[in-house]
């Protein structure tokens, strides 16, 4: 499906104004957002979105997040109960995803959402990714911009690299990601259930609600086939809690516990979150037997971290 060149537009009115042009047309286009750079697609046309698929060699059971411009847009699509809304009201434009109900008259082809009667959306903060919604007009499907089961992209070089020559059409380059990490994705029907930690901290929403989240793990059944484990793998195995490299491996640091590279020196957990995807990347390409991985403690975004990297580690072949 290699057609010509993948374009890269540069951060403008006029590389904005040729992505929009391209995703109207049903072509891919990557973009950034503040939590990774996703892989756009009209969420309207199911070819589009089938492209999206093909593109990222991804099980088409694994339904995609459809990104708008505001609050208004999202209720085109979806059914927001009292915690929905006030959730969006807090935290859009922002790196939370909710799954909702999907309103019929919604438009967005049934791919989008593999053939569940709910639909996930967001209304990310990034500008270029506001500029491009708000210039389609549209709902846009999009999931992060890698092959799948490979670390999601956090630059236009990660995306590019990913992909073969003209598989997408274009990469708007805006520069890393601010935090790194793929969003939050939250239900709150029949009630609040966190779905995959990420970008927004569990403490935010819990305070927001005004009471304690529900998680997968305490109902032990997958509703985001995100949580799947083996979904985030670099090509190296991971070892985690490692206090030390083992003579064949490579070893990502975090605070005292040094490393070839470090997540963060100073312990500071946001830093290691918009390092993540990078670090793993660059360990991965040195061709080590193993990724040795530093502890990180279980907090924050410490939670998501920790998922990921949990992700990376579990033996293959369970997606
Ligand atoms: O930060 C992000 O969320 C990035 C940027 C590009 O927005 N996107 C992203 O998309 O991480 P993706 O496709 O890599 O992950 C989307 C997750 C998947 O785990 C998918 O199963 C889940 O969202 N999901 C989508 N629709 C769903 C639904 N209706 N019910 C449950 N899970 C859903
Ligand atoms: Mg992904």
């Amino acid at each position: 499906m290699a057609g010509p060149k993948t374009e890269l537009l540069a951060p403008t009115a006029q590389g904005i104004a040729r992505a929009t042009d391209l995703i109207c047309k049903g072509q891919l286009v990557a973009f950034p957002t503040e939590t990774v750079y996703g892989l756009g697609a009209l969420a309207t046309d199911s070819m589009a979105v089938a492209r999206v698929f093909e593109a990222k060699g991804r099980p088409s059971f694994n339904p995609l997040i459809v990104h708008v411009h505001s609050f208004d847009a999202a209720e085109k699509i979806g059914v927001f109960d009292d915690n929905a809304r006030a959730l969006a009201n807090a935290f859009w434009p922002g790196p939370l995803t909710l799954v909702v109900p999907m309103k019929s008259a919604a438009g967005v082809a049934d791919l989008v959402s593999a053939g569940l009667d709910t639909v996930a959306i967001r209304v990310p903060q990034q500008p270029l990714a506001r500029d491009l919604l708000k210039a389609v007009g549209r709902p846009v499907a999009a999931p992060s911009a890698n092959p799948s089961g490979r670390i999601s992209p956090t630059e236009a070089t990660h995306v590019i690299d990913g992909f073969e020559d003209g598989v997408i059409a274009a990469v708007l380059d805006g520069g890393p990601c601010a935090i790194g990490l793929e969003s939050t994705i939250l239900t709150t029907m029949p009630r609040a259930q966190l779905l995959r930690p990420g970008g927004l901290p569990v403490e935010a929403i819990e305070a927001c609600l005004g009471h304690a989240l529900e998680t997968e793990s305490s109902t032990g059944k997958i509703t985001a086939p995100g949580q799947l484990a083996s979904h985030y793998a670099p090509t190296t195995t991971v070892r985690l809690n490692a206090q030390n490299a083992e003579a064949s491996e490579v070893m990502l640091g975090f605070g005292d516990v040094a490393g070839d590279l470090n997540l963060s020196p100073n312990g500071d957990l946001t830093e290691a979150a918009a390092n993540l995807f990078g670090m793993l990347r660059a360990l991965d390409a040195k061709g080590a037997t193993a990724i040795a991985v530093a502890p990180i403690p279980t907090l924050g975004l410490g939670r998501a971290i920790n998922d990921r990297l949990m992700r990376a580690a579990a033996p293959r072949g369970q997606a």
